[in-house]
């Protein structure tokens, strides 16, 4: 394992005791399907992004964990809703039977709805100024609502309509690139980073969250199950259209790897050591999970 690995690693295992923590104990069902949803594996990547931009900083302390475990719980209930049968009607996510499947439909919108505001709950908890705070709920909430996350995956609902190149990219970036992006400028805001690095810093994620998602979509393509803990074929059963299916596959991993070459050269003028930031937008475009 090399040293970039251990670190990811570690992140995830430190963000995974802190989801332990944050999450409903008690042994009703929705408390149950939050728990199911969310303490089932992934790669943390938001999370650890969060960690990444702390390390920029000097100074690390519990209020990144509340923050990416925040963050974390959106991305989870960002998931639940994406496999339902109205949705993507998939059943396997990170190896296990998806949250409708395991529980039932109505269990499965409820356990997302219940995440969401859990995170800006635990925002709204964090030891820093009022202010900053405001900054990171209007960034979160910026994310995930219509021009973000959401606003991308009705987008990929009517994939149908999306005939080039622009809309797909524009797709991509709100559906999985905004989510990134306030990842990054929420720990900016936290850690007290100047602004020039926290544009920066958004600026490199909407990169590497384009990136990202292509990578995704090839993993669709390419990534048995046993690898993605996913459907494999899912987007080409159900004629999504995604970066394979309008420009190829050896053309969307050529335009991932620009993407992740582009990220990286955002990072250039940051007066701090930026070398995680820059292996993160390498693993990004490598990763077969
Ligand atoms: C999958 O996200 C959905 C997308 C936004 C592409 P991840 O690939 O980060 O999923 P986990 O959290 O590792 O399972
Ligand atoms: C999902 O994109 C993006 C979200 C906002 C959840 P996909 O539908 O491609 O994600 P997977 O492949 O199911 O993880
Ligand atoms: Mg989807
Ligand atoms: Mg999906
Ligand atoms: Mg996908």
């Amino acid at each position: 394992m090399s040293s970039f690995e251990k670190l990811l690693k570690s992140y995830q295992e430190r963000i995974n005791r802190v989801l332990e923590n944050i999450l409903p104990r008690d042994d009703s069902i929705l408390s149950s399907a939050m728990r199911y949803s969310v303490l089932n594996g992934g790669k943390r990547l938001r999370p650890i992004l969060i960690y990444l931009v702390g390390e920029l900083s000097g100074k690390d302390s519990d209020n990144l964990d509340i923050l990416a475990g925040a963050i974390e719980l959106v991305h989870c209930y960002s998931l639940i809703h994406d496999d339902l049968p109205s949705m993507d009607d998939d059943e396997l996510r990170r190896g296990n039977p998806t949250t409708h499947k395991k529980f039932d439909e109505a269990t499965a919108i409820l356990a997302g709805d219940a995440l969401q505001p859990l995170a800006f709950e635990l925002i709204s908890t964090i030891n820093t100024s009022a202010d900053n705070k405001i900054m990171m709920i209007k960034s979160l909430s910026k994310a995930c609502g219509h021009m973000g996350m959401v606003g991308g995956q009705i987008k990929d609902i009517h994939s149908e309509k999306i005939l080039n190149l622009k809309s797909l990219d524009l797709m991509h970036s709100e559906k999985t690139g905004k989510l990134i992006q306030s990842s990054l400028e929420t720990s900016g805001i936290l850690v007290g980073l100047s602004k020039s690095t926290i544009e920066a810093l958004k600026e490199f994620g909407a990169k590497i969250g384009l990136a990202f998602q292509i990578q995704d979509d090839i993993i669709d393509i390419e990534s048995p199950s046993s690898l993605s803990g996913k459907d494999q074929g899912s987007d080409v059963i159900k004629d999504k259209i995604t970066y394979p299916s309008l420009v190829g596959l050896e053309h969307s991993k050529k335009r991932a790897i620009e993407l992740s070459e582009e990220a990286k050269k955002i990072l250039q003028p940051i007066s701090k050591n930026t070398d995680n930031l820059s292996e993160l937008a390498d693993y990004i475009v490598s990763r077969k999970t």
